[in-house]
């Protein structure tokens, strides 16, 4: 069969795969290839046991794998053959040298425009779909176009907004597509084409036409606003604690002012994900290099506060459980970064579990998701972890519980049940504010809450 356009999407991860599966399943006429040097991601990719779990991902992928969509580890190949390359591999924070701990690791894109400039004798339209440090277009454009071989490459900034977890919602129904390119003539058409994929699905009073800078900064400017609304609030939940406020109360009372909106209001024990914390660093690294110390310090502090809050937890368990979890068990409901993910990536359940185990306690993890991640996360330190699927199993002896992914099983559990199998006293943490604290009380729990007065009973 003929098709009216090939794409090729290089990097098969959260954002590539549901991607191109959606561009696939609402394009038939096109033909979408996703590559990925991990050759056991492709082998998953094309079984019946994805390499990511993301709620509805399973039906659309079955629907179209085969017809249009295909997942390949032959990268040489495919970048021959197709025009419009989307590239979505993974720009960590660096590790090492100038910006080690802010910057962005450049070293996968950089490899990668390499790779397709070796590959390359027509021309093609890139797709920066990865976040990128605002400009790194221009540097692609640079690596790309500084070639002899004579070949025009346009580079475009399509930064995607989904979220895991909803991801199939968001990619199905956009807040907003957004699509930058250089302003120039080529520019402009390359950018057409980008938007003629969209439209197919998305109304035009959605896909947002940008130049270039915009859009890079966009992205990066939308993580930062999310992650400092979630900050603010879990600020405030400290105040709280204090001054016998309830967070949950107040953010319903600000988030009806139609200027706040009630989302992303949820105090929590600290937010997570692969985006947050590396897009933030990201741009305090970019505001400090052209000498915008305030503004950078502004940013910085939305990742020093998540941080704190996470430390804070940890304390409030410590001082709580008469100031020593050494020995102690401590269940841990929930490992991954938010729920309906398996994906643990700064989760901050990685730090309470670290934290923890800092202070000697033993710590047994549950989550429905995220085990296969979290046993791999430990896999060097063994002795005081555990992992069991099973709540129940996993109270049963602990001291205490602590909440730290608002997955919905957690919120119906027979607590009278599980509270009978604890050490006593026995102590719940809820660090994403599910449960029903009062009732859990009653029951006879100690119950301490993010931003809400502790319930104990000495
Ligand atoms: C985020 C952005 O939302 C998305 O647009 C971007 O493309 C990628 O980064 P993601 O990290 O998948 O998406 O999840 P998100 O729903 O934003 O949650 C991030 C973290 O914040 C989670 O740990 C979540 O539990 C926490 N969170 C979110 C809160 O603590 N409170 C809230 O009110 C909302
Ligand atoms: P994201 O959440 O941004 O999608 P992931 O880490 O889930 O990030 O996915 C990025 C993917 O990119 C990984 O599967 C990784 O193997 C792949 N990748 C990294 N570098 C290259 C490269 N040079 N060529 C092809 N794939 C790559």
């Amino acid at each position: 069969m003929d098709f009216e356009k090939n794409i090729l999407c290089i990097g098969a991860g959260y954002v590539g795969g549901p991607t191109m599966a959606m561009i696939a399943s609402k394009c038939p006429k096109y033909k979408v290839t996703v590559v990925d040097i991990n050759e056991d991601r492709i082998r998953k990719w094309n079984s019946d046991n994805l390499p990511i779990y993301e709620p509805g991902l399973d039906e659309i992928v079955k629907k179209v794998r085969g017809k249009n969509l295909f997942f390949s580890t032959e990268l040489n190949k495919h970048i021959r053959e197709n025009r419009i390359i989307f590239v979505s591999v993974n720009t960590p924070t660096k590790t090492f040298g100038q910006g080690a701990g802010k910057a962005a690791d450049l070293q996968y894109w950089e490899k990668t425009a390499r790779q397709i400039l070796a590959n390359s004798t027509t021309p093609k339209i890139i797709v920066e779909k990865s976040t990128l440090p605002v400009r790194t277009a221009e540097t692609m454009g640079q690596i790309l176009n500084g070639n002899n071989k004579n070949v025009q490459f346009d580079v475009i900034s399509n930064p995607e907004f989904l979220s895991e977890g909803t991801a199939i919602n968001d990619l199905e129904n956009p807040d907003r597509v957004l699509i930058g390119s250089k302003e120039t003539p080529e520019g402009i058409r390359a950018r057409q084409e980008i938007v003629e994929i969209y439209a197919n699905w998305v109304s035009h009073n959605r896909i947002i036409e940008s130049n270039i800078w915009s859009s890079e900064l966009s992205k990066l400017t939308a993580n930062a606003f999310l992650a400092q609304r979630i900050s603010s609030i879990n600020s405030m939940s400290a105040l709280c604690e204090k001054t016998e406020a309830d967070i949950d109360e107040v953010a319903y009372a600000i988030g009806t002012d139609s200027r706040i909106g009630p989302k992303f209001l949820k105090a929590s024990v600290g937010f997570g994900g692969s985006c947050f914390k590396k897009d933030i660093l990201n741009l305090v690294y970019i505001c400090q290099s052209y000498g915008l110390t305030e503004v950078a310090d502004y940013w910085e502090s939305v990742v020093k506060i998540n941080e704190w809050q996470e430390r804070r937890f940890i304390q409030n368990i410590i001082s709580n459980m008469f100031n020593t979890v050494a020995g102690k068990k401590i269940a841990l409901f929930g490992f991954a970064f938010k729920a309906n993910t398996g994906d643990i990536r700064e989760s901050p359940a990685i730090y309470i579990a670290r934290g923890l185990l800092e202070e000697k306690a033993h710590i047994i993890i549950s989550d429905p998701r995220a085990l296969p991640n979290a046993r791999d996360y430990f896999k060097d330190i063994q002795e005081d972890v555990t992992f069991e699927m099973d709540p129940y199993r996993v109270a049963k002896g602990a001291h205490a519980i602590a909440i730290l992914t608002e997955w919905e099983l957690y919120r119906n559990l027979d607590f009278k049940r599980i509270l009978k199998s604890m050490a006593q006293p026995a102590f719940i943490f809820d660090g994403r504010n599910i449960l029903d604290h009062n009732k859990l009380f009653k029951l006879g729990f100690n119950v301490f809450a993010i931003g809400k007065s502790p319930l104990k009973h000495f």
